[in-house]
C-alpha cells in the first residue's frame, strides 16, 4: 500500500495537516536531546522527512533511515540529507528485524509508524536493542482528541481524509485505511503504558495540536542487559 502512494505521499501530509506536519516534526527534534555528533536511527522512515529533519541538528552525526517499502524509499534516497546536515542513510528492512548492531545509536525515533505495527512489545524492544543503555526512545503518532475538536476530527477523518487523501494519491483505499487506524489505535496513556510494561523508563507524553498528535519520549534502561 505505501509503494503505491509514495509518489504523492509528502503533498498529502502537507494538505491533508494544513501544513502542521512541519511543525510536529520540528517539534519531535526538539523533544529529542540531540549531541551535534549523535547518532539516530528513524524506523519506518518512509520518504525522509524525519530522517532529513533530525539529520539538520546532528551536523557531525549520523541519521540511518528504515522501512520496509522500496516505494517510498526511492525519493528518500534520490532527495539525501539535507545541507549542512548529518550522515543519511537508509537501509530497507522491517522494523522489527533491523539489521544494525546492538546497542550502537544515541536515539531512535518512529514518526506515523506505530499504528502499523501489530506487535507492539516486539517494536519497543527493537528500539531499546537499538539504542545504548540510558538511550532516548521517540515515538511521534497521530490520534484522537478529546471533546469538541475530537467531533469535528472524527468527522474529518471519515469524510476529508479519503476524499482529498484519495483524490492527490489517486488510492482511496490507503486514506480509507489511514483514518481506520488512527480511529482504532490505542489512546496516549495506553501507548505510554505499553511502552513502560517493556521496561522503557521516564515514559512521558506531550500532546500536539489539542491532541491531533502526540509525541512519547522515553529512555532505555542504564543498567539494560538485553
Ligand atoms: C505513515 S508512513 C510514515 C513515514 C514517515 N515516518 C513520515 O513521517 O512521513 C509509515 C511507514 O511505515 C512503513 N512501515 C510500516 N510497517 C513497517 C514495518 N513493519 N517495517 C518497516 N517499515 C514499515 C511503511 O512502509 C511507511 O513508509
Amino acid at each position: 500500500m505505501f509503494d503505491r502512494v509514495c509518489n504523492r505521499y509528502e503533498l498529502n501530509n502537507l494538505l491533508l495537516s494544513f501544513g502542521m506536519d512541519a511543525y510536529w516534526r520540528w517539534r519531535a527534534r526538539k523533544e529529542l536531546r540531540l549531541g551535534p555528533a549523535d547518532r539516530i536511527v528513524d524506523l519506518c522512515c518512509g520518504t525522509g522527512a524525519v530522517t532529513r529533519c533530525l539529520a539538520g541538528a546532528v551536523p557531525q552525526g549520523e541519521v540511518v533511515g528504515v522501512d520496509f517499502s522500496a516505494g517510498m524509499l526511492e525519493p528518500a534516497r534520490t532527495r539525501g540529507g539535507p545541507a549542512g546536515g548529518g550522515k543519511v542513510r537508509y537501509i530497507q528492512s522491517d522494523v522489527l528485524q533491523v539489521p544494525l548492531p546492538d546497542h550502537s545509536f544515541d536515539a531512535v525515533t518512529i514518526c506515523y509508524g506505530p499504528r502499523n505495527i501489530v506487535d507492539l512489545p516486539a517494536l519497543w524492544k527493537e528500539m531499546r536493542r537499538l539504542v545504548k543503555p540510558g538511550g532516548q526512545v521517540l515515538s511521534l503518532e497521530l490520534t484522537r482528541p478529546k471533546g469538541l475538536l475530537g467531533f469535528f476530527h472524527e468527522i474529518y477523518l471519515n469524510t476529508i481524509v479519503p476524499f482529498l487523501g484519495g483524490l492527490v494519491s489517486g488510492d482511496r483505499e490507503a486514506y480509507n485505511y489511514l483514518s481506520k487506524t488512527i480511529s482504532g489505535f490505542l489512546a496516549p496513556e495506553e501507548l505510554a503504558r505499553s511502552m513502560s510494561a517493556s521496561g522503557l523508563k521516564k515514559v512521558r507524553f506531550i500532546p500536539l495540536s489539542g491532541g491531533i498528535v502526540t509525541i512519547h519520549h522515553a529512555f532505555t534502561p542504564v543498567d539494560q542487559e538485553d
